[in-house]
């Protein structure tokens, strides 16, 4: 798969504090990136580093195939739908008013505009003025003057913040169906890895400016390192054969911590030539969000 976004070394400093952290990112064409990562790990200025509006210390943007610098950046944009922090829409003018300065501003045909604003389902909504919006119809606008130009990329930073579940819901279903239908690569940003695992086909996990993990939901999974519950006779054995701090569970099952899948076999070997009678192993299975923590080591703060 082609990559629509390839960085290297991206990196970006304010004083002595290094926010963005020789990141090489690489997400494909017609995905739904997933840009995971805490409050302050970088998300917003990575996403500015793409669209110059912020220049890296050091390191390199390439965007379609093509390095972003000060003479290509301009017609590069031209291609980028963005949506950054919160959306600028002015709150004294109506919605459709804040459309059609997106069209003068870009030169496009009314069609666009309309498209766009019929993707994001607010028809109902322009003649109302956007100070009068709720938080999900500003984003929702928001997207919409992202998508009038018809971009090949869309940059999203955290457009399900604010958003009711239904809102996310319909997020989602539209961020699937830009790069399902229409071949749009969307970069999308959040803290909450629930809200963008089921739209995300990769996932770009930072913290304190490093990409810590880039890869699809399956290689993260494979990343877990699951419990495996024991059933046996010899409780005291298999207790004994890892740590002799293990929890049991049960009388006859004992749980040994994190042991990597492929080494499975291994350990139920050493259990047996240890002396136990095993009657039962089985694996507890993480869940994503799981591995997820396990990752960035922030429990609950994610
Ligand atoms: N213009 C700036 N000058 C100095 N420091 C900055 C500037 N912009 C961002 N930072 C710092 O860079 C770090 C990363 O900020 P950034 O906004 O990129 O994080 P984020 O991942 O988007 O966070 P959030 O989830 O809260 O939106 C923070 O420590 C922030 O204070
Ligand atoms: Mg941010």
């Amino acid at each position: 798969m082609p990559a629509v976004v390839t960085t290297t070394g991206l990196t970006k400093k304010y004083k002595n504090q290094t926010v963005v952290d020789s990141l090489d990112l690489h997400i494909p064409e017609a995905c739904v990136y997933g840009f995971l990562g805490p409050n302050g790990s970088g998300k917003s200025t990575t996403m500015k580093l793409l669209l110059s509006l912020v220049e890296p210390t050091s390191g390199e943007v390439e965007i379609f195939g093509r390095r972003m610098d000060r003479s290509s950046r301009r017609h590069m944009l031209e291609g980028i739908g963005a949506l950054i922090e919160s959306p600028a829409a002015y709150g004294h003018l109506t919605g459709r008013e804040n459309m059609r300065i997106v069209q003068h501003m870009l030169d496009l045909r009314p069609a666009q505009i309309d498209r766009a604003v019929a993707s994001v389902r607010m028809e109902g909504q322009m003649g109302k003025k956007v100070q009068n919006y709720s938080l999900g119809m500003k984003q929702r606008l928001g997207i919409a003057m992202a998508l009038a130009r018809d971009p090949k990329l869309l940059v999203l930073d955290e457009p399900t913040n604010g958003l009711d579940p239904a809102g996310i819901e319909e997020i989602r279903d539209l961020m699937i169906r830009l790069a399902a239908e229409e071949g749009i690569t969307v970069m999308v940003s959040s803290h909450l890895l629930a809200e963008i695992e089921r739209m995300a086909t990769v996932l770009g996990i930072l913290q304190q400016g490093r990409l810590i993990f880039q890869g699809s939901k399956e290689d993260l999974v494979d990343r877990s390192l699951p419990d495996l519950l024991v059933d046996t006779a010899d409780p005291d054995i298999v207790a004994h054969t890892f740590t002799r701090s293990l929890p049991s569970v049960g009388t006859n099952r004992v749980r040994i911590p994190e042991v990597p899948v492929a080494q499975t076999p291994e350990v139920v070997r050493e259990l047996v030539t240890a002396g136990a009678r095993i009657e039962g192993v089985r694996r507890e299975e993480q869940s994503l969000e799981t591995v997820f923590i396990k990752l960035t080591g922030r429990e609950g703060l994610l």
